[in-house]
């Protein structure tokens, strides 16, 4: 395994779609294992392949209760809306608040290439909606309800 660069905000790769995988590949596979170590060094709650500098459509997440992985997800339910803070491992210093589902259900495969179907609600569902829309060149302040003064980041820094 190996830690890999996280590309971060200003770079235009993180603005292309990422392209559909096929499974199994045991490059993917190396994909997954890189980006979870990746995610886990630099406490985050996911990462998509693209910040890694790889266009797939490809997600590992990690809410420290739930551990998913993504490929070619596509979401196929959403319900409620949930308004909380948001960041990005590759907008380090920006945290504004985003309007989310409460829940999604989203087909995806596995690493074997077997299609499943995950629920998430909470952290999880806005963790899944904020990665997938990596895939798609967007980032999270795009849509935020607002972003943080930096008076108001200062505090919940300290907090
Ligand atoms: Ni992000």
């Amino acid at each position: 395994m190996a830690i890999l660069n996280i590309v971060k905000d200003g770079d235009e790769i993180l603005r292309k779609k990422s392209r559909e995988v096929t499974v199994p590949d045991p490059r993917i596979d190396t994909l997954l294992d890189d980006m979870k170590e990746t995610m886990a060094k630099a406490n985050g709650v996911g990462l998509a392949a693209v910040q890694v500098g790889k266009l797939r459509r490809v997600i590992v997440i990690d809410t420290g209760e739930e551990q998913l992985e993504l490929i070619n997800p596509v979401r196929i339910k959403e319900e409620g809306v949930q308004e909380t803070l948001e960041g990005c491992l590759s907008c380090p210093g920006q945290w504004g608040v985003t309007r989310r589902p409460e829940k999604v259900v989203v087909e995806t495969l596995d690493r074997k290439g077997k299609k499943r179907r995950v629920k998430g609600e909470g952290l999880l569902a806005k963790a899944i909606c904020h990665e997938m829309d990596h895939l798609e060149g967007k980032l999270f302040y795009d849509e935020a309800v607002r972003m943080l003064t930096p008076e108001e980041l200062e505090a919940y820094e300290q907090a």
